[in-house]
């Protein structure tokens, strides 16, 4: 079992249970373990990128973009405050009760395939499975779940305003052993064959680059971002540098005590641990006839990337006033989509937000170049 045994030590049955057999089945709620899953349709497919590349359209490669509408190509730094209206995720975070809010986004690289022709097409995403008697998850459009993960009341300090954060390198093309950083599922069949263990810790089914192989029920990613902070910058040059991993290295996902170890003294603050997870549905691109005729996998990130190593999350906190570190601190916790402090709302709503692209380009067409990469040695 790859659960850390003490989370599991009296665990009321109070909320509901998963499906039986999944390995999230064993984290029902109390004892104050906090573990938010909540889907999020996507709010723009975009060639910008607000943190690393502020006020540049285009930027260099694409992005999928969850969360609220003020996502755009520069963001303030300061009090973020009181920009979006609507989020495409499952927690509103108060949306109808204020106009004055300021909403999370969180975005991505976008995966390609590349034919045995030369020519790319946009791997689009399907939703995620439903677990803990999720009402949104399943209807998403696009866009990914998005995890909060905190061992207790008190144990971690909610991301304040201005916070932003990048996780992984886009340029980065051999592995780093950080699998448990990024990585990707190789989905055994159809409803998410082979989902048996946590994330990034199936020594078969993930992977820290690209699956080798085909996976017919569709490639799933995990982008884990450090749970350390210096509790000084809310960002950094290089956007990376005031967050850390524990001192033994990238947690394990929901170890932020236990497995993941102490935070660093360079960044003694221990925050939630932010996970996001995104299903490709590679499954019409599974015909070997069409992948490369030397038989190596044919996705590719949006970056340029056909190993995965690059695998790269971007991080913009916006979620209002102190809902979220109310939330990590409910006494009982609180399990996916069902946190007592938190609103949520119907996924019609999440799936009318959205923002226009700013970059107009092809973005779902078969493509002699990816957008951004034309003439680059691919
Ligand atoms: C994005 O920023 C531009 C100015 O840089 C502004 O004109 C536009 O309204 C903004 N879009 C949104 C959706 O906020
Ligand atoms: C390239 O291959 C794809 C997949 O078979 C096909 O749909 C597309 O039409 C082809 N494009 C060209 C230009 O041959």
């Amino acid at each position: 079992m790859l659960l850390p045994t003490l989370l599991l030590a009296g665990l009321a049955q109070a909320l509901p249970k998963a499906e039986p057999g999944h390995y999230l089945e064993t984290r029902q709620g109390g004892s104050g373990f906090t573990m938010l899953r909540f889907g999020c349709s996507q709010v723009v497919i975009d060639r910008i990128d607000p943190l690393v590349n502020p006020g540049q359209a285009p930027s260099p490669h694409m992005h999928q973009v969850v969360g609220g509408n003020a996502f755009n190509v520069s963001m303030a730094t300061t009090d973020v405050s009181k920009l979006a209206s609507c989020t495409t995720c499952s927690y509103s975070e108060d949306v109808s009760s204020t106009s004055d809010i300021y909403l999370s986004n969180y975005w991505t690289a976008n995966v390609y395939f590349k034919a045995r022709n030369g020519t790319y097409k946009r791997v689009p995403q399907m939703p995620n499975r439903d677990l803990f008697q999720d009402k949104y998850t399943a209807k998403t459009k696009g866009g990914f779940v998005v995890y909060y993960v905190s061992p207790g009341k008190g144990k971690t300090t909610a991301f304040k305003p201005g916070f932003r954060m990048l996780v992984g390198d886009p340029t980065n093309r051999v592995s780093k052993n950080m699998k448990m950083q990024t990585c990707f599922r190789c989905y055994t069949g159809p409803n998410y064959g082979g989902d048996n263990a946590a994330p990034c810790a199936d020594a078969k089914l993930d992977t820290e680059g690209f699956p080798k192989t085909t996976c017919p029920g569709g490639i799933r990613s995990n982008v884990l971002y450090p749970t350390c902070w210096d509790g000084v910058n809310l960002d950094s040059p290089d956007h990376k540098s005031h967050v850390a991993y524990p001192k033994g290295g990238p947690a394990s996902f929901s170890g932020t005590t236990i497995g993941g170890g102490d935070c660093p003294s360079t960044h003694p603050v221990k925050i939630p641990q932010l996970m996001l997870e995104i299903v490709w549905d590679t499954r019409n691109f599974n015909n070997k006839a069409d992948w490369p005729a030397d038989g190596s996998q044919p996705f590719v990130l949006s970056t340029g990337d056909p190993t995965g190593y690059g695998q790269h999350g971007d991080y913009v906190f916006g979620w209002k006033d102190q809902s979220l570190q109310k939330a990590m601190d409910e006494a009982k916790g609180c399990m996916g989509s069902l946190c007592t402090s938190l609103k949520t709302q119907e996924p019609t709503a999440g799936n009318a937000c959205a923002v226009k692209a700013v970059v107009k380009e092809e973005q779902d067409g078969w493509m002699k170049d990816l957008p951004g990469m034309e003439g680059m040695p691919m």
